[in-house]
């Protein structure tokens, strides 16, 4: 599927209700179906992500009960040996924590995924469950998918975290859940805490201290839970972009989760002088929830590096558009986790950046941007990637020109109706 967009947009007015968070769905999703009992999760995610997930416990037993697209009943109960292969489509999240739940659910289990997924890092999650008991392998001997799993006991481990990575810490915590003994991560850079704040929340026993996290469920079990999950920061990013980069715009998105390990980018985003506010933020103790409003402003550059890169990991593709429209040159670095993501978007923001005029500059561990550049209208390539198809998508807003996006239903994975959301705010997308 194309997505085309008209440049030259001008005064993109209104509010939109992001789509639920996707760390957070995935998580939520995970631990209601590790549960005995009917959960309920509102504001969950409807996506190609979600679908995945969803469609692997369907195979492992676990019915759900959609009562609207993003409010979701799920029926927990102890897994049973899936009769098919799991299917993680092109979701790292999908395999990665599923990997950890499945590890001590007693069940034998063979986990797939697409031609991309196939290709990106696993043994970071795979040998610390190993060191925890579990029985996975991989493809001819290496640690890459299809991945099987035996059913095995899990004994707790005390792990330092050699990447930043809330993934793999994820997998850990949720195979800790039923090891015997504590499981004990020491974290250098502190990445997404969703999964220590939802586990608390449950009422799970789980400490964090400085860096430290302590999980010591000792044979107890959460019990089934009702959440209303927050809107998405790294898809509200998107918008927050357009709104600032459209000129004479206005754009409002109630309900977006603001939680500190995951809002780098607004930091940015002030320190290159852009209007973005934040009204109505509420802090519940679980997720931080707020409005953002973005207008239209003009921005000079920046340098992100060190743990910061951790605390936008995903915002980069939409952060070379703008700091192609930033006065001076902004400058990436520490941040060579980029090439394992969806596509390697160093690589891919570099090639489909410059087709559209940007004077971009791939690094080892990031990129270099001078600007502001005029951006012309090109045809560009999604490289199966949604966050660099919508990162694209709104530079084509801004270019000279049409513009068109090649392989741009991969959007789906994280935010069905983009183009329509976009088009709604008054912009040329079809
Ligand atoms: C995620 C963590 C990040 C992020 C991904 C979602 C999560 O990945 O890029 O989109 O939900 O924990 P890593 O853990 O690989 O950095």
């Amino acid at each position: 599927m194309n997505l085309r967009m008209s440049g030259g947009a001008r005064g993109l007015k209104g509010e939109v209700r992001v789509p639920g968070d996707k760390s957070i769905s995935h998580r939520a999703i995970l631990l209601a179906g590790m549960t005995s009992g009917t959960s309920r999760l509102r504001g969950v995610l409807h996506a190609g992500v979600t679908r995945a997930l969803l469609g692997c416990l369907e195979q492992l037993g676990i019915e759900t009960e959609a009562l609207a697209a993003d409010d979701l009943l799920i029926l927990g109960r102890s897994w049973r040996t899936p009769g098919a292969v799991l299917e993680c489509a092109n979701s790292g999240a999908t395999m990665r924590m599923l990997l950890g739940a499945l590890s001590s659910a007693g069940v034998r289990a063979t986990l797939d995924g697409g031609e991309r997924l196939r290709q990106r890092p696993m043994s970071r999650v795979i040998d610390p469950l190993r060191q925890m008991g579990a029985s996975i392998t991989g493809q001819e001997g290496t640690d890459q998918p299809p991945l099987t799993l035996q059913a095995a006991r899990l004994h707790g481990i005390d792990y330092e975290m050699p990447i930043a990575s809330a993934q793999v810490k994820t997998a850990i915590l949720l195979a800790g859940l039923s090891a015997s003994g504590p499981t004990i991560l020491h974290e250098r850079a502190r990445s997404r805490d969703h999964t220590e704040r939802l586990m608390r929340r449950l009422g799970v026993p789980i400490r964090v201290m400085d860096g430290d996290i302590v999980l010591d469920p000792d044979g107890t079990s959460h019990a089934p839970f009702d959440l209303e999950i927050p809107g998405d920061l790294s898809s509200a990013a998107f918008l927050l972009a357009a709104g600032i980069l459209v000129p004479n715009s206005q754009i409002t998105l109630p309900m977006v989760g603001v939680n500190p390990t995951r809002t780098g980018l607004i930091d940015v985003l002030r320190e290159m002088g852009a209007d973005v506010r934040l009204p109505h933020l509420r802090q519940n103790g679980w997720e931080d929830v707020g409005t953002l409003v973005a207008r239209s402003s003009g921005l000079r550059s920046t340098s992100v590096s060190g743990d910061r890169v951790v605390r936008m990991i995903d915002e980069f593709p939409i952060f070379a558009v703008l700091a192609a429209q930033a006065e001076g040159v902004s400058v990436v670095s520490d941040a060579a986790e980029l090439r394992l993501k969806e596509s390697d978007r160093i690589a891919s923001l570099a090639d489909e950046l410059r087709r559209m005029g940007a004077a971009i500059e791939p690094r080892p561990d990031g990129f270099e941007i001078r600007g502001p550049t005029r951006l012309h209208g090109a045809a560009v390539d999604s490289h199966g990637d949604h966050r660099l198809a919508m990162a694209l998508t709104v530079a084509g807003l801004i270019a000279e020109g049409t513009t068109t996006i090649q392989g741009a239903e991969c959007i789906d994975e994280s935010y069905p109706g983009f183009g329509r959301v976009l088009a709604g705010l008054g912009a040329e997308v079809a």
